[in-house]
């Protein structure tokens, strides 16, 4: 998608390097970041200079390549893909990505490896700009059908980031709305801040900006009273884990989303690419929820009148916080699941009708 007019992924790879858009930095400032080792991809992800559940899987396999440039050795790779995975425990797409490379990598000790590492690190990457693209269309419909029946802008809330900036490209709970937009239907988001790192308010409305898209940041806590009022139509968010139930694990704060969203009659909806999809589990109390820093709490970050990134204390020194990044909202919330393949139902029915 486009920033300053031009178009961009969120990674690439150029000249034996991973390059990567600096999300830590946006939307203060637009930085190109070179990925040169696996420890510098492993770093990318803890800190979240990337984040998105596809695009950690994208920066994993990369990661793999960029282990086989540094040492082209069996061991070496097999403590990579580890330490991959360990980076980030709640969104499957980083396992998810590690196990296809290490598929085709395990015991393959020779000078194809580079090759067949890039390979596949370039499909996954492919297949998910492809996937979220079908991910639009297949959401457009429903975008389609409350713009035909309201005659009126269509008003989507949205929480976290799960936009282009956190896939490849077109994201997944934006790419439905990027492609509205570009068949002139007229749409207005509504962007959840989602503290404590504000991916919404930096992220969201930054790259809806960009494309030129209404939007307005909201507080977190807006969002119930918006919809009693009538003013939103839709909910539509991404998700780190969808178990095969149809139970949804996203960025902290969806669950609540979608309580109010049911006790308002609003649709709610969740887009995912099937690499989102975790087959293995079907309790959501076996899903790891990443706990982060309390610092992310206690500090925020900002920009001055220099326009220096500064970072300020808001809490007491002596005040101890607790920061949970993920919850699970059960699938009786969700309205339906927009995936590569088609609209589902949320549950082992509706996804396996899609993905048999
Ligand atoms: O902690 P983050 O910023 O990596 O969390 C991102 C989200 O929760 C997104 O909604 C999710 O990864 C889906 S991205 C298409």
């Amino acid at each position: 998608m486009q920033v300053n007019g031009k178009a961009y992924r969120t990674i690439w790879f150029e000249n034996n390097i991973v390059k990567i858009i600096d999300q830590t930095k946006l939307p203060h400032q637009f930085i190109i970041k070179d990925l040169k080792t696996i420890k510098d991809s492993i770093n990318a992800i803890k800190t979240m200079e990337v984040r998105g559940a596809p695009l950690i899987g994208a920066t994993a396999a990369y990661g793999l390549v960029l282990s086989i440039i540094e040492k082209n050795d069996q061991s070496f790779l097999k403590r990579s893909s580890k330490d991959l995975i360990a980076s980030r425990p709640t969104a499957i797409n980083l396992k998810w990505a590690v196990d296809r490379m290490m598929k085709k990598l395990s015991g393959l000790n020779s000078n194809e490896a580079l090759k067949i590492a890039l390979e596949e690190a370039k499909a996954i990457v492919e297949e998910d700009v492809t996937f979220c693209k079908n991910i639009g269309v297949n959401g457009l419909k429903i975008i389609e059908e409350i713009a035909i029946k309201k005659k009126d802008t269509v008003n989507i809330l949205t929480h976290c980031n799960a936009g282009w900036l956190a896939t490849i490209d077109w994201g997944t709970a934006t790419s439905p709305i990027y492609h509205a937009h570009q068949k002139g239907i007229k749409v207005h988001v509504w962007v959840d801040e989602t503290r404590p790192r504000n991916q919404g308010a930096n992220l969201t409305s930054y790259e809806l900006n960009e494309e030129g898209i209404p939007n307005k940041i909201i507080t977190d806590n807006a969002g119930g009273i918006l919809m009693q009022r009538g003013q939103v139509d839709m909910c539509i968010v991404g998700t780190d884990r969808t178990l095969s139930n149809g139970d949804v694990c996203n960025k902290i704060g969806t669950y609540l989303k979608a309580l109010a969203a049911k006790d308002n009659n609003v649709p709610f909806y969740v887009a995912l690419p099937s690499s989102t999809i975790d087959w293995s589990i079907k309790d959501q109390k076996q899903i790891p929820i990443e706990e982060r820093s309390s610092e992310e709490l206690s500090h925020v970050e900002g920009v001055d009148e220099n326009n220096e990134i500064k970072k300020v204390r808001i809490y007491p020194q002596k005040s101890k916080s607790l920061n949970l990044a993920f919850d699970v909202t059960p699938a009786k919330l969700v309205t339906g699941l927009i995936t590569e393949k088609g609209i589902c139902e949320a549950s082992e029915k509706g996804l396996k009708e899609l993905f048999k």
